[in-house]
């Protein structure tokens, strides 16, 4: 049977008015029309737009659709005209099908599993804690991205990959400056080639002189210093600017919803489910791409071979099909079958370490800021562009009672 056909005319540029976590009003109608719609791309290439929760998942479970780089012509928001995009470089394995995807991710899987992460708790609780005295210690008002959010899990993934300290704030710099989605293509193409230099550089050090750290853990396999470089990216572009931005957001819509913030305070044990839930709700890492390899019947259609989908992991997760009353932030719902993590070979590989860093830094600004509030109004946020694509806030004024 074939459900009817809707066209959403582009990728909307950006969200309603007021609605800083809700994913834009364009996907939302699109799937109340059906779980999948044609999306025309600005190349002229005739794509599609999945929005529903299970098409969503099944495709991301399916090797029929891959996520080789040199395949995805299509940009949901550019025009790259002739231009061959080339396949990813070594290493970089969010953006390859298997057998080569697994090779990268196979030795890394032992080094990110709960147990692990929940070793490093403590560690996350100390670096979480030093943040908090020196916000408490300049007093109010602060902006929670630079001073909170953006700094634990640059520390945290740091000091996994074993960068010393003093290059933290150059990487910092150069990461923020291929994901915020406002840079231009020089400085984009500078922030990019600064971070591999950099890596390269990292890479011989570690060969020089192993520490212990997973990168250094990684010199035993007959893993190239190349393709060693390109996982060291690769887990620094995924696990830094995704993990910061929940936790600003995390903290606004925490804010931007009092009562669920007061039930945090009160219930210490409901930060499991909370994080699983802000998860949801926010959705930061919105959208990934797959690229049909022959045709494919999806949702009553033809998926014709070489066709590219845009997979609405936001949207997804706001669907009323899966989830009653989505478009609530409920800290209480008892289900945590989301797709932000997505889901198939590529589920993200740092999941737990992402759940530890929320589930000890969260709790700890709210018990450590009772009075944590908004410095500005709340429609002053000033909001990523819609074509970042990881969703944030650029910054958060907050104030308390000193
Ligand atoms: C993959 C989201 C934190 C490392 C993914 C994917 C999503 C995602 C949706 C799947 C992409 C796809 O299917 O194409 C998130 C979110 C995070 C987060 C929302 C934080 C809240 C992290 C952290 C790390 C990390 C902390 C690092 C240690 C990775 C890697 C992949 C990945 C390496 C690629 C996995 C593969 O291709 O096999 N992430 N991530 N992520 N993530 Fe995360």
């Amino acid at each position: 049977m074939s459900e009817s056909l809707h066209t959403v005319t582009a990728m909307p540029a950006e969200r309603r008015p007021g609605c800083p976590f809700d994913p834009p009003e364009e996907l939302i109608r699109a799937r109340e029309h059906g779980p999948i719609s044609r999306l025309p791309f600005p190349s002229g290439h005739q794509g599609w737009l999945v929005t529903g929760y299970d098409l969503v998942r099944s495709v991301l479970a399916d090797a029929r659709f891959s996520s080789r780089k040199e395949l995805m012509r299509h940009h949901p928001l550019i025009d790259y005209g002739d231009i061959e995009v080339p396949p990813a470089p070594p290493g970089e394995f969010l953006l390859m099908d298997e057998p080569q995807h697994s090779r990268y991710r196979k030795p890394l899987v032992g080094k990110f599993t709960a147990r692990r992460m929940r070793l490093l708790t403590e560690r996350i609780e100390q670096i979480t804690a030093e943040h908090l005295d020196a916000m408490a210690q300049a007093g109010p008002p602060a902006d929670l991205v630079t001073a909170f959010a953006k700094p634990i899990p640059v520390i945290v993934i740091c000091e996994l990959l074993g960068v010393p300290y003093a290059d933290r704030g150059r990487f910092q710099e150069n990461i923020d400056g291929f994901m915020n989605g406002e840079t231009s293509d020089e400085e984009l193409i500078a922030a990019y080639t600064a971070v591999q230099a950099y890596l390269s550089e990292l890479v011989a050090a570690k060969r020089a002189d192993p520490t212990d750290d997973v990168l250094s853990d990684l010199l035993d396999s007959d893993l190239t210093d190349e393709e060693l470089r390109g996982i060291a990216l690769i887990l620094l572009a995924a696990g830094f600017d995704t993990t910061a931005n929940t936790l600003a957001l995390g903290a606004f819509a925490l804010l931007r919803n009092p009562d669920q913030l007061a039930a945090l305070r009160a219930e210490p044990a409901l930060a499991d489910r909370a994080v699983e839930e802000l998860l949801r709700y926010l959705s930061v890492a919105k959208q990934f791409h797959r690229v049909a390899l022959e045709d494919v019947e999806l949702g009553g259609h033809t998926i014709t071979a070489g066709t590219t989908l845009i997979l609405s992991l936001n949207t997804a997760n706001r669907d009323p099909e899966r989830f009653p009353d989505p478009h609530a932030l409920d800290l209480r719902r008892n289900d945590g079958s989301h797709l932000a993590f997505g889901h198939g070979i590529h589920q993200c590989l740092g999941q737990q370490l992402a759940r530890v860093e929320m589930r000890v830094a969260l709790p700890a600004l709210i018990r450590r800021f009772p009075s944590l509030r908004l410095a500005v109004p709340a429609e002053q946020v000033a909001l990523r562009p819609e074509a970042a694509d990881i969703h944030g806030v650029k910054s958060l004024p907050v104030a308390w009672d000193a």
